[in-house]
């Protein structure tokens, strides 16, 4: 591929060097949400929160509202929030049930596969000129991997399945692991006053845990009866801890020791533990049909993110201009674990991460301090350094992806901002590429997950 001008160059790949204006320029800012948003597969719900005919949910495509429904014959469609007579919003409420969506700005009624309906005074004051096929709500193409619904504004961009490639080999572990599926439940909503590509980044920030998070950590592992994770551990080598960056993505996991002992899950007390031992007797065993014995046993997913903005699982962090991002916190349980399993998930979540999350709070101190200091001319001078474990990575044979030497590394970093790089300069998806998938599939996951 030829890049035909290169309007940004942020990042040195000799020094690690990254330019700190891409924190704080609106011009970036407004840039990134036509060459990234504009283009890219985004996460915007999850089907069960669309269960039934007829349901919708509100979301958002950078800072497009956007219209999640389910129409009558079970299809999903995402649909732009906005009437295509003059731009009022067609939908306020953040979720529900509804046939028809109408514009209370001068009454243009859609139905909720986009179509435009009704119009009122369509032949005394449009003379019945008016086009209503061509008036139908914008609509963007749809995608949906293991129950999780995608969209995308380019009719050019690659399949969902192409878009992801081989991170779905490990995505699976976690999301494409349970036979009856899962539950989004929630979300937690609040606004950080950071830009959207920090907490990004900071998903394969190890390097930050026993540091950030050392006292966060006291109490977890007192709770939970872990061994403290001390930044030595994690440079051991060989180690099982993995930092990896597939087709855009970028992805921690673990590989289980050999004992092949059951993680430590997080929600277990000694009231609840009979439940949990009992479900994931057979999601186990589920899994393994599903996934093959080394996705199902092994492969332990750890903190990841999906390119551009999917942080942390299934969670929404919605750009809200360079300075502020919108987090929604979703809890993603098994559908068909019992309700005890599920509220304890739920909870110990919500104990991490999320609005009131012990983990969060370190994080977001972080994340706002490394923003503000990107507004200073003076600093702005300086650049940040993401050197860590520069030229340090390679392919295995055994997993697809560019593998860190090290699990504590800024390899991910690296090419992610590289990768935001490839868009910003492109003029179209011709200019940016996609890595061929060869990862082979165990097990009988499909790509959709269980509901299809
Ligand atoms: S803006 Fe929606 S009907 Fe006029
Ligand atoms: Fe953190």
């Amino acid at each position: 591929m030829t890049i035909k001008h290169r309007k940004y160059d942020i990042l040195d790949m000799e020094t690690g060097e990254l330019d700190r204006r891409i924190f704080i320029d609106q011009d970036i800012y407004d840039e990134e949400m036509e060459k990234i948003f504009g283009r890219t597969w985004l996460m915007v719900a999850h089907e069960s929160l669309v269960p039934n005919p007829n349901d919708f949910f509100l979301s958002y495509m950078g800072e497009d509202s956007v219209i999640v429904t389910r129409d009558a014959d079970m299809k999903i469609h995402v649909l732009l929030n906005m009437c295509r007579h003059r731009g009022n919003r067609v939908m306020r409420a953040d979720d529900g049930n509804a046939q028809n969506f109408m514009c209370t700005y001068h009454g243009w009624t859609f139905s909720n596969d986009g179509k435009l309906g009704h119009i009122p005074g369509e032949q005394e004051a449009y003379y019945g000129d008016l086009c209503k096929e061509d008036r139908g709500l914008y609509e963007a193409r749809v995608g949906i991997y293991a129950g999780i619904v995608f969209a995308n504004w380019d009719q050019d961009a690659p399949s969902l399945e192409d878009y992801l490639g081989d991170a779905r080999w490990y995505l699976d572990s976690n999301f494409n692991r349970f036979e009856g599926g899962t539950v989004a439940l929630g979300p937690q909503k609040w606004i950080e006053p950071c830009n959207w590509k920090t907490p990004v980044d900071n998903c394969s920030d190890n390097y930050h845990v026993p540091i950030s998070h050392y006292s966060s950590s006291v109490v977890a592992n007192k709770i939970y009866n872990l061994p403290m994770a001390t930044m030595e551990m994690s440079l051991q080598t060989p180690n099982r801890n993995h930092h990896v960056y597939v087709n855009g993505h970028a992805l921690t996991f673990r590989v289980a020791p050999p004992s092949n002992e059951r993680p430590v899950r997080r929600g277990v007390t000694p009231e609840n533990k009979p439940a949990f031992d009992a479900w994931e007797d057979i999601a186990d065993a589920e899994a393994e049909v599903r996934l093959g014995a080394e996705r199902a046993k092994e492969l332990r997913l750890g903190n990841h993110s999906l390119f551009p903005n999917t942080v942390l699982g299934f969670r929404l962090a919605h750009p809200r201009g360079p300075l502020k991002t919108e987090f929604w916190h979703f809890a993603l349980v098994p559908k068909d674990a019992p309700e005890v399993v599920r509220n304890a998930m739920q909870n110990a979540t919500s104990q991490f991460n999320g609005a009131a999350g012990v983990f969060e709070q370190d994080d977001i101190d972080n994340w706002r301090q490394v923003t503000e200091a990107s507004k200073s001319p003076i600093a702005r001078k300086l650049r940040a350094d993401i050197s860590m474990g520069l030229k340090k990575s390679g392919p295995l044979e055994q997993w697809p992806g560019d593998h860190s030497d090290r699990y504590i590394s800024e390899n991910n970093q690296r090419n992610f901002y590289q990768r935001w790089m490839e868009f910003m300069n492109a003029d179209s998806w011709r200019d940016v590429h996609i890595d061929p998938q060869t990862a082979q599939y165990e097990g009988t996951a499909s790509f959709e997950g269980p509901s299809k």
